[in-house]
């Protein structure tokens, strides 16, 4: 199966891209602290945020080729709310952090947006991401723009305005590690235009009240 990046375009569109971020062929180590170097780096000189992450995503590729043991600081989901999140790094008046998460298969996430850029690579299993946008500039009515299934080794990026929502295919949690910016839009959560969606619904709205306590207690660490 090919691994692939992603990039969500400016209007909700899933853009496939050019793969990016290898280990060093001499096997020198990309470590963590490497990483938030690099990227304060980047966002300090690098005005556009397209290029910001192709560039990201190619150090999250190679951070979790290099600094393996990344791959494994996760625990599994949590019965009750069938996700967990294990922070990597959130550091006071850094405006990036880094995170892991697993989701349980079969339990869809609510329409919601992330209200900052964010960077998702597959660290196991298979998610499936549909995209979405405001039928009109404020409303919190969505329509799906398009969709795309995830698999281990693949890195989607997303801007701001990116409105999406996850559900996990097969019989096995999604394990992804995340990286956010800063915010600069509120995060919402929205709800399909369409009225043949109770079933979606219904569950979206289990897992959004599920979310509410962890979203309000850690600004940043969002599914
Ligand atoms: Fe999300």
């Amino acid at each position: 199966m090919a691994v692939l990046d992603w990039l969500i375009n400016e209007i909700g569109e899933p853009e496939p891209c050019d793969r990016v971020g290898e280990i060093a062929p001499s096997g020198d180590y990309y470590r963590l602290y490497h990483f938030l170097s690099d990227l304060e780096r980047v966002f300090k000189k690098e005005p556009n945020d397209r290029v910001r992450l192709t560039m990201v995503r190619g150090m999250v590729r190679q951070l979790l080729t290099s600094s393996y043991w990344l791959q494994d600081a996760i625990s599994p989901p949590d019965p009750k709310t069938g996700w967990s999140l294990t922070k990597l790094y959130d550091e006071p008046f850094f405006p990036w952090t880094l995170q892991n998460s697993a989701w349980a298969p079969g339990l869809p996430s609510p329409i919601h947006n992330h209200g900052t850029w964010g960077v998702v690579a597959v660290i196991s299993g298979q998610e499936h991401n549909t995209f979405w946008r405001r039928v009109s500039p404020g409303s919190s009515q969505v329509e799906q723009v398009g969709e795309c299934i995830l698999n281990a080794g693949d890195v989607i990026s997303f801007l701001p305005q990116t409105i999406h929502s996850i559900k996990v295919l097969g019989d096995k949690p999604a394990v992804t590690m995340k990286v956010y910016g800063k915010m600069t839009e509120e995060v919402q959560y929205f709800q399909q235009a369409s009225a043949d969606i109770a079933a979606h619904e219904a569950a979206a709205d289990l897992a959004l009240q599920n979310l509410t306590i962890p979203i309000a207690a850690a600004e940043g660490f969002l599914l």
